[in-house]
């Protein structure tokens, strides 16, 4: 069954009639302007190289649009997200991870019919090819998971060719679901490789979250019971992840995509992307600062590092590019952490007592304040997810298995649009003009 994607909402391009002039050397330019169903509105600039012989500038891309999408919406000033038009603290009380990639990837929520359907497909592709343990056992033990992640998506293509035509809506389906459905294997498969233990494979009886569980902590010496509070408390930290518009490793699968690159190989460069410690990172990042800050009376003075604009250091788990409130994820974290810490019996862990110091403190300080930097969703997972017995290199591998749908979701999004071109950003060039070579004895 292959559904298409959500019908856009706004504006019709077409439609529009409202301009910007733009003047240059006395001569003006009228600009198109679209108009959102929420957030700013945007200036259509595609002619204007043609027209003016200009180029816009906006490294890091934060004033531009690179595309119009109906999948997710982020109101950064209000700290709101939206997936398909639903609240993201919606979403975590009261759907759960697997109703949420349905919703992400087809538009709305599932029928019962469609739901049941939907998982049955997912739980019946968790297996991988059994030649690709070999991947595993190429790597050393202290590899980081994520080198792992990156190689073994990567190297899908090789071993599930019959769904990498990106022109064939059939195999888009497949690869779609293969790649939500394997992530996990594949993230508790280089967890299980680090410390030594055998894989465990999935099982069809499990939830999803059930079933991640179960592969990272299992052993086939005794049963594994999962407990049914992580499992809820995993389901909610994949939901939070899902999806976050064009976050930097979203926007890398979609410039992969834009060559025509097989759904694999940009997975793969997403996840490589999420990697850094400034986007997916951060999770195990913060926890390592919270570990190496230790004690509450040790806050000011990395407090005062983080605003020291000559000291590199900045605080994990803090800032945003979009939000200029609170993460809304952030919030939902928060409560898990509370929830799983009491589940476990874990009185407050020095680590969370620090966690908890630490945010009062920054939300009181007038440098964190004025630049609107608050929590974000990386502050508290990580506090989870080490109280759920997953080692800090884990933290960006567990964060890459939930965002796979909201990459999926993005890229099949952008192969459907008829607009679409091999992405090519342009510069600001300032380098030499040309000049002859010169000969080495003459240098
Ligand atoms: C994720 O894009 C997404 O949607 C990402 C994500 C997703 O779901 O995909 O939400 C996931 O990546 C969350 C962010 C995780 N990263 C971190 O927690 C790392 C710490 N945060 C910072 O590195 C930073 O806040 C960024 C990278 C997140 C945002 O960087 P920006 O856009 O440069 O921040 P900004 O423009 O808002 O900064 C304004 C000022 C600057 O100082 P001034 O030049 O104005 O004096 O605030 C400072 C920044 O130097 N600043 C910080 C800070 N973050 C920004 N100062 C200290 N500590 C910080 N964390």
């Amino acid at each position: 069954m292959i559904l298409g994607g959500a019908s856009r909402k706004g504006t019709t391009m077409a439609d529009d009639k409202r301009t910007a002039t733009l003047t240059i050397d006395g001569q003006q330019y009228e600009l198109p302007i679209h108009s959102p169903t929420a957030g700013p509105d945007v200036i259509d600039i595609r002619g204007l190289y043609g027209r003016a012989d200009v180029f816009t500038y906006d490294p890091s891309y934060t004033s531009t649009a690179a595309c119009d999408s109906t999948i997710t919406f982020i109101d950064g000033d209000k700290g709101e997200l939206l997936h398909r038009g639903y609240p993201i603290d919606q979403l975590a009380s009261k759907s759960h991870y697997l109703e949420v990639c349905y919703l992400l990837l087809y538009g709305e929520l599932p029928t019962a019919a469609q739901l049941d359907d939907f998982e049955h497909r997912v739980t019946h592709h968790t297996m991988l090819h059994e030649q690709m343990q070999y991947f595993f056992r190429g790597f050393r033990r202290d590899a980081h998971p994520m080198a792992i992640m990156v190689g073994v998506v990567g190297a899908m293509a090789a071993f599930y060719h019959d769904s990498t035509d990106i022109h064939d809506s059939w195999q888009r389906e497949v690869a779609s679901i293969r790649l939500i459905a394997k992530m996990p294997t594949i993230a508790a498969w280089a967890y299980k490789y680090s410390v030594g233990q055998p894989f465990v494979y999935p099982r069809n009886d499990l939830t999803y979250a059930e079933n991640f569980l179960h592969m990272c902590f299992a052993v086939p010496a005794e049963e594994y019971k999962v407990n049914p509070i992580l499992a809820r408390a995993m389901d909610r930290i994949f939901t939070l992840h899902a999806d976050h518009e064009q976050n930097a490793s979203t926007s890398t699968v979609r410039l992969a995509s834009s060559s025509g690159a097989n759904p694999f190989a940009c997975i793969a460069a997403g996840i490589a992307c999420l990697w850094g410690p400034a986007h997916g990172g951060a999770n195990q990042a913060c926890l390592e600062m919270l570990r190496e800050i230790g004690t509450p009376d040790r806050i000011p003075e990395f407090l005062a590092r983080a605003k020291d604009k000559d000291d590199p250091f900045r605080l994990m788990g803090f800032g945003h590019r979009v939000y200029k409130n609170f993460d809304p994820r952030a919030k939902v974290m928060k409560e898990s952490a509370d929830e799983v810490l009491d589940l476990l019996g874990v009185e407050d862990k020095p680590v969370l007592k620090v966690a908890k110091e630490l945010e009062a403190a920054a939300l009181a300080d007038d440098y964190f304040v004025d630049r609107k930097l608050f929590p974000n969703v990386d502050f508290y997972s990580g506090i989870i997810l080490e109280a759920m017995g997953f080692p800090t290199s884990m933290f960006t591998p567990l964060f890459a298995v939930s965002r796979t749908v909201g990459w999926v979701s993005q890229w099949k999004e952008q192969l459907a649009d008829p607009q679409l071109r091999i992405g090519r950003p342009r510069q600001l060039y300032l380098g030499e003009t040309s000049r002859d070579y010169v000969d080495i004895e003459n240098r």
